[in-house]
């Protein structure tokens, strides 16, 4: 595989932040894109715009990944990569969690994610095509308050692992991006902060911040390219968040 062109891919969370970075990314290089996300309008407008296919769906539901899966052959004839970048976010001291919500978080980030990664085995196998995760450096760096995030991402790292043993020997590679800095409206759904927060209490832990540059949904998308096209690489986990997991502080 040399580069995107012709390739099927399928992209969940593709109406927002990183997953729409990486959906236009991968439509400007010739890809067949197919998005996903639960918010129809959102996939919808995207999908529009960068002329990709579109699914309405929740990556917790059956019926739901079949749709997403099926939405992707039918459009482009082929699946060759599956980029799970669909997540929430959910912090809290951990004397305060709702077992229910913690347990709708990791359905989300791992569950939904490593089943829909079952269905498309076959067809990654015909093309011997790749499946990437999104990890977080909230796994690099210990966050107070953020176990419940930051297990789910510890949990699909491995998993990154674990799947490129079991499914390499049928020609599918795994990967996985750990991103960190990108300002997104992830922790505003997660009525956390706003975005413009978000991105001052980054910047404070950036060892580049004196250059003045942050990170966006292209540096993510320009790495999420690299590990769909890299025929030697797999089981890796690469982290793209400009030194965000490194643990730099200032006195
Ligand atoms: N921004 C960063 O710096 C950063 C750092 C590390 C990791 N990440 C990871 O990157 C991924 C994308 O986050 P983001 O920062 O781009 O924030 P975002 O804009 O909030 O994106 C999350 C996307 O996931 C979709 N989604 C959530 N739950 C879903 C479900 N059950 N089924 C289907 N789609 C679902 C959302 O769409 P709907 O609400 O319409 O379903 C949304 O489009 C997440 O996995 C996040 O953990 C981001």
């Amino acid at each position: 595989m040399t580069g995107l062109a012709g390739l099927g891919v399928l992209v969940t969370g593709g109406g927002s932040g990183l997953g729409e970075a990486a959906a236009r990314h991968f439509a400007a290089r010739g890809a067949r894109v197919t998005i996903t996300g639960r918010r129809q309008a959102r996939v919808e407008a995207v999908a529009r715009e960068i002329g990709a296919a579109f699914v309405a769906g929740d990556v917790t539901v059956a019926a739901d990944r079949d749709a997403m899966i099926k939405a992707a052959l039918a459009h482009a004839g082929r699946l060759d990569g599956l980029v799970n970048i669909a997540g929430n976010m959910l912090r809290g001291p951990i004397e305060t969690l709702d077992e229910a919500a913690v347990l709708a978080l990791f359905h989300a980030n791992v569950v939904g994610a490593m089943l829909l990664t079952g269905l498309a085995v076959p067809h990654l196998a015909a093309t011997r095509g790749s499946v990437l995760f999104v990890g977080s450096s909230h796994t690099r760096r210990a966050f107070p308050g953020a176990s419940p995030y930051a297990a789910t991402k510890a949990a699909v790292q491995t998993l990154t692992k674990v799947l490129a043993a079991e499914l390499g020997g049928r020609g599918i590679r795994v990967n996985c991006v750990v991103p960190g800095g990108v300002a997104t409206e992830i922790n505003v759904r997660a009525g956390l902060m706003t975005v413009d927060e978000a991105r001052a209490r980054q910047l404070a832990m950036l060892p580049m911040q004196a250059i003045d540059r942050r990170g966006t949904g292209e540096d993510v998308a320009a790495a999420m390219t690299y590990l769909l096209t890299a025929p030697w690489v797999t089981g890796a986990v690469l982290d793209v968040d400009g030194g965000l997991g490194l643990g730099v502080t200032r006195a």
